[in-house]
């Protein structure tokens, strides 16, 4: 059963860019790839499961060609998020479906997994 909620307004999200967004308490990972396109991330390193952006807020590496991981600087494609280059080497964001309508950007916060449960 679908339950999409809203995430955030397309003009939100400047034409290339990432930002972070919480639904569920959850920080996803929203890039604007074009006009009419969204990629949507959960914002969680496949390596050791710390949040991908940097200090400023910031996702992408200096070029803007790919998604880079504050923590380790491993490398993710934007639009597949697959790791390229680092520790986490052909593993994957976790990627959820998103939708247009009316300029808004929805998701479905089913599809995001189990938390990670600490055990110290
Ligand atoms: S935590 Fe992201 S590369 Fe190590």
């Amino acid at each position: 059963m679908s339950a999409r909620i809203a995430l955030c307004h397309l003009d939100d999200l400047p034409l290339d860019e990432a930002k972070a967004f919480t639904v569920a308490e959850r920080s996803l990972l929203v890039l604007r790839l074009g006009p009419e396109r969204v990629r949507v991330y959960l914002n969680r390193c496949p390596h050791l499961g710390t949040p991908l952006h940097w200090e400023d807020g910031a996702f992408l590496d200096a070029e803007r060609a790919f998604i880079r991981c504050a923590t380790h600087g491993a490398l993710f494609e934007k639009d597949s998020g697959l790791c390229v280059l680092g520790p986490c080497r052909d593993e994957a964001l976790w990627h959820l479906d998103s939708y247009i309508n009316e300029g808004l950007v929805y998701v479905d916060p089913t599809e995001l997994p189990a938390p990670r449960v600490r055990i110290d």
